[in-house]
């Protein structure tokens, strides 16, 4: 599939070592490792999405080594063989100190590219050292990528915490090796990206790639526009969608990501009744034959329009009371990056939320909205996908939001289940035909396009999550690998290098 031997660069690594606390779990990993050792296995979209696919090309993935026994179970350049057991191609972690932690990933990344892309330019922090800091580490994953890589390489960068490593990696390799990347994240507007400190050095540095992939067209047009606007010296053609700076032809394309769908079907097919039992006995999740049940599912994070969602939800059972008791929304939030206090602020504001809504509608045997942040099983989560009547998908901007593409693929059952989308999120490009549109900061609508899809007649409903389902099935996670690997295929060995 991958035209040159690949190697995946993320934050995020796709096997986590860990010293099991309470001692005795085996690693599994069929290595000398301690056996009070533990892997966490991928469950992200990125990581395990794109796992199968460098275990077939036998490739290197570099990532952070953020496990605690990470660096226990690698070789002095901090490379392990994974899977566990089956050593299909090489991790090699990269060790950062507190401070390169502190500086690159809680702060030029998620205090300045995060809330930027994301259209929250007021959030921005820019704080003394996180620029140089981000440099320095993009810096030590590029040398990294240098050694690993030869004329028939390509590298494949993840996301927004590499902004400027791929002109480093340009500037070091030979010039048939390829440089791409996929941001995963929204592009802003250029009126946002102003606000961005060391933008130029951001747009250079992105300049490196021979490839580089966003979402959907509207991200491609932006940057392309930010371009323009903050680097003159590039020479942009929009038609054409490719940038010329300092001899390097950037080609941006805009090629949406999916998710496993077959896998989400199979497992969502194959949960038995010990998933949906403990989610009762744990959290008191109704039985689905009891009640109808709505979903959330997301990061805990300011972009995700959860106090939005709570707002909607309270305005409907003031509404539509007869549906109190009848209709329980369980909420799965994930703690994240809570050492940025804007992130503490607003989960502190979600858990008042939903206990001042459950106190406020609540009974002895009800309450309106069932709220965790606990590690859930993936059986539990599938099991959660394929019986919730319906999903709220509400964020304020999102690049893609998988989740929603997860839910419809576990949608197996062909009961009418309805997906709520906000029109803010790349998935909505794809699915938003079909599915009920929602306005995140609309307050009353949302209210109300909840009313209409638990009213909607079930003919409808069902007509509806079959054409999801079909779209999400053809634009899966194979299909968006198998477009960037066609692009990468058409660049790589191409004399795209004038300079
Ligand atoms: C977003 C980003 C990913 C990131 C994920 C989880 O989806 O685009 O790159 O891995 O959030 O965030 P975290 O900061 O926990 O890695």
């Amino acid at each position: 599939v991958c035209p040159g031997s690949l190697i995946v660069v993320s934050n995020r690594q796709p096997y986590r070592h860990e010293y099991e606390s309470d001692g005795g779990v085996d690693a599994g990993n069929g290595t000398d490792a301690d056996p009070s050792i533990t892997v966490d296995e991928p469950t992200g979209g990125l990581t395990a999405g794109l796992d199968p696919v460098v275990q077939r090309t036998d490739g290197t993935w570099i990532a952070w080594g953020d496990g605690d026994a990470d660096f226990d179970v690698a070789d002095e350049n901090g490379c392990v063989a994974v899977p566990p057991g089956e050593e299909a191609y090489t991790l090699r972690r990269i060790d950062l100190p507190d401070e390169a932690i502190d500086s690159y990933y809680y702060g030029f990344s998620n205090r300045v590219l995060w809330p930027l892309c994301h259209g929250f330019p007021e959030l921005v922090e820019d704080r003394a050292n996180d620029f140089e800091w981000y440099r320095t580490v993009n810096e030590q994953f590029a040398d990294a990528v240098v050694e690993h890589a030869d004329e028939d390489s390509v590298v494949w960068f993840q996301d927004y915490h590499f902004a400027l490593a791929p002109r480093m990696v340009r500037n070091a390799v030979a010039p048939g090796t390829t440089v791409a990347q996929f941001w995963h994240v929204p592009w802003p507007d250029p009126s946002t990206f102003r606000y961005c400190p060391a933008g130029g050095n951001v747009l250079e540095g992105l300049l490196g790639n021979d490839l580089l992939g966003f979402h959907v067209d509207r991200y491609v047009d932006r940057f392309l526009e930010s371009v323009e606007r903050f680097l003159p010296a590039a020479r942009v053609d929009r038609k054409g969608r490719t940038v010329h700076y300092e001899g390097t032809t950037t080609r941006v394309v805009a090629t949406p990501m999916g998710v496993d769908a077959a896998s989400y079907d199979r497992e969502a097919r194959e949960v038995g009744a010990g998933p949906l039992e403990s989610l009762r006995s744990e959290y008191d999740v109704p039985h689905p034959d009891d009640a109808v049940i709505g979903l959330g599912v997301d990061r805990l994070d300011y972009t995700k329009g959860i106090p939005e969602r709570l707002a909607a939800l309270e305005r409907f059972f003031e509404r539509y009371p007869d549906w109190r008791g009848e209709f329980t929304f369980v909420q799965k939030a994930t703690l994240s990056r809570t050492d940025i206090p804007t992130y503490e602020r607003h989960g502190d504001l979600v858990r008042s939320e939903v206990e001042r809504i459950n106190s406020r509608f609540g009974t002895d045997d009800w309450q309106p909205v069932i709220y965790t942040e606990d590690y859930l099983e993936q059986a539990e989560l599938c099991a959660l996908y394929r019986h919730a009547d319906l999903l709220l998908v509400s964020p304020l901007v999102d690049g893609m939001n998988l989740v929603a593409q997860e839910y419809v693929a576990a949608s197996v059952d062909d009961t009418g289940d309805t997906l709520l989308l906000s029109d803010r999120v790349g998935a909505h490009d794809l699915l938003g035909s079909h599915a009920i549109t929602i306005d995140p900061s609309d307050i009353d609508g949302m209210a109300e396009r909840i009313a209409d899809a638990l009213e909607m007649p079930i003919d409808e409903r069902r007509r509806r999550m079959r054409t999801l389902r079909d779209r999400v099935f053809d634009a899966d996670i194979e299909r968006w690998m198998s477009a960037q690997f066609d692009w990468m295929r058409r660049l790589h060995g191409e004399p795209s290098r004038s300079g």
